[in-house]
């Protein structure tokens, strides 16, 4: 175990680069593109890899880690299970957050919006790309619940394994996506001193965007 002095002493001046407002891309989505690009570029391991945030029906957030699997004008999408906790929590809220953080690049993404499952067209497009074994995998986990041992879960594989064979796997009716629409989104680059930048774009009324800098 670290001790407390070696954990207070822990901290990384970050001195890589600055992000100036006019080199920011007037629509958020084309900027974050761009810094995805960087990431996978320095090989970055899991560049889509994000920090999601939701909040519970008695307003206890909770977070995990998912993947961005589509990003585009309409927002942020990930694929995971309808049944599962943070399904009931987006049921019952539909505000999220997301958190990159590429270390490598001392930079953080910080997004905010509402969410909405993606369309079953979407869903099943992204299930029939993923390999068979995540497909079985989406079959024999109840996502959140439970589980009494290992045993059953990979007796719960083995049983979808059976049930399908060599068959196309269809896509479970308790699986699929949801898409974070963005109305904000904060692009944060780490600076020495603690000075960080931290550029926010948030949605206007109209459609557009106003990026404003905030303190760090
Ligand atoms: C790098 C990484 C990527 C992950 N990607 C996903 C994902 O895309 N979808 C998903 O349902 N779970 C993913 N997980 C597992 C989730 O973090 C989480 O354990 C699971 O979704 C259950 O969360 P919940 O009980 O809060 O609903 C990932 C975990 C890690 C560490």
């Amino acid at each position: 175990m670290l001790t407390a002095a070696e954990l207070a002493a822990l901290r990384q001046d970050y001195a890589q680069r600055g992000l100036r407002r006019t080199e920011l891309d007037p629509d958020p989505i084309t900027q974050f593109n761009a810094w995805l690009h960087e990431a996978q570029d320095r090989q970055i391991s899991e560049p889509n890899a994000m920090t999601l945030a939701t909040v519970s029906a008695d307003g206890q957030p909770w977070t995990r880690t998912v993947l961005l699997k589509i990003c585009d004008a309409r927002g942020f999408a990930f694929f995971t299970n309808y049944d599962s906790a943070k399904a009931r929590q987006l049921a019952d809220n539909s505000r999220a957050a997301l958190t990159f953080w590429w270390a490598g690049l001392e930079r953080q993404v910080n997004i905010t919006g509402m969410v909405e499952k993606t369309s079953a067209e979407e869903s099943d497009a992204y299930f029939r790309s993923r390999p068979a074994s995540s497909q079985l995998g989406a079959w024999a986990s109840a996502q959140s619940e439970v589980v009494t041992d290992r045993v059953q879960l990979e007796r719960q594989f083995r049983a979808a394994l059976e049930k399908y064979g060599e068959e196309e796997i269809p896509r479970p009716p308790h699986w699929g996506g949801y898409r974070i629409a963005p109305a904000t989104l904060e692009f944060w680059q780490g600076r020495r001193s603690r000075l960080h930048d931290r550029l926010r774009y948030t949605r206007e009324p109209g459609g557009g965007w106003k990026i404003e800098r905030l303190g760090p």
